[in-house]
């Protein structure tokens, strides 16, 4: 309701009002734009904390990846030099010698083509190979060096790569391009960097000598065309206690569905790699289609090749310094 008022008490009485209305816009006035700043001057210095939190952030995790960098280059940075000195192409390398169609009595498979790299991911080789047990059951320790050999598109080296760690290193030799082509893109995906794919050569890993804690072949050396020239790289890259292992389909197990030219039987990679310089140290039989045979250096080996080294010179050496029979008539 409005009253309305007259008279000079009416007059006073408006004034008052009206100078008491002023004085409430005044100080809305004040208190509206000096709070308008507080916020602002506020929101300046909490956008000022966050940016210097922000920047102390980034450098701080700048300063984390260089150390991991760092931890992971003092590990691995050696090893990482020498296999990109011995994977460099050379002039005038030797081409490849010819290769064996059979040895020491087992037909030599044709290598896999890489247009059927889609059947190394297929979807059911977990369950029909257990492959999460044959990884389990390598005895990989994070740190390792390890070669997979014949790696294909990478099937194994990408979860080797995780269980090795950041101090660990995955060398996957392959002799077709396309199939390290399958890899890095592979890994590159899952983030994975600690893997150095190396383009192989049918008779030479190109592997640096001493360097591999475990050479991993799966499904690969019954396909090897050169299976002398290859085991005698392998066994050079190895340090003094790696391993190889090899995991192929059992020959003996007609109930193993895979063709018999890519099968293996136990006795006969006993005999082919024993040939070869190596000794079997351990199995695991566990598998539902494959052997997993373990084997390190035969050193053996080495003492006969030095002693025969030995005996050659040694008998050189007398024929050099006995006197031709015929100046002594
Ligand atoms: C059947 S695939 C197995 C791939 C992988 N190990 C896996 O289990 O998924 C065989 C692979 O061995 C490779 N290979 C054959 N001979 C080789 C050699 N002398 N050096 C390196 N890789 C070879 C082939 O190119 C092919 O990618």
């Amino acid at each position: 309701m409005c009253v309305e008022s007259t008279g000079p008490i009416a007059m006073t009485q408006n004034k008052f009002q009206t100078c008491l209305l002023s004085l409430v816009w005044l100080a809305t006035f004040v208190f509206v734009t000096s709070g308008g700043e507080l916020v602002a001057r506020t929101q300046a210095v909490a956008e000022k904390q966050a940016a210097g939190e922000a920047k102390q952030a980034t450098k701080e995790s700048a300063v984390q990846e260089e150390v991991d960098k760092k931890e992971k280059s003092d590990d691995s940075d050696d090893i990482l030099d020498l296999i990109r000195e011995q994977s460099a192409e050379k002039d005038g390398e030797p081409k490849i010698p010819k290769g064996v169609d059979v040895y020491m009595g087992r037909r030599v498979a044709k290598t896999m083509h890489y247009l059927g790299a889609e059947w190394l991911i297929r979807n059911t080789r977990e369950r029909q190979e257990r492959c999460s047990l044959m990884l389990a059951n390598l005895g990989l320790k994070p740190g390792m060096t390890v070669c997979d050999m014949g790696c294909g598109n990478g099937f194994y080296s990408l979860p080797i790569a995780k269980m090795l760690g950041n101090h660990g290193l995955v060398v996957g030799v392959d002799v077709q391009p396309e199939m390290l082509g399958f890899l890095r893109e592979r890994a590159e995906k899952e983030g994975i960097d600690n893997i150095v794919p190396i383009l192989g050569s049918y008779h030479h890993p190109r592997l640096p000598p001493g360097t591999i804690d475990l050479v991993l072949m799966v499904d690969v050396y019954h396909e090897f065309s050169h299976p002398e020239q290859m085991l005698a790289a392998i066994r050079k890259s190895l340090k003094p206690d790696g391993l190889v292992v090899l995991v192929e389909y059992r020959e003996e197990d007609p109930k193993v569905p895979i063709k018999p030219l890519h099968k293996m039987s136990k006795a006969q990679v006993n005999k082919e790699l024993a040939a070869n310089g190596f000794k079997l140290a351990k199995e695991f039989d566990n598998l539902p289609w494959q052997h997993m045979m373990f084997f390190g250096i035969d050193g053996e080996k080495d003492l006969e090749e030095k002693a025969m080294e030995e005996k050659e010179t040694g008998s050189a050496k007398e024929s050099e310094s006995q006197p031709d029979s015929n100046n002594n008539k």
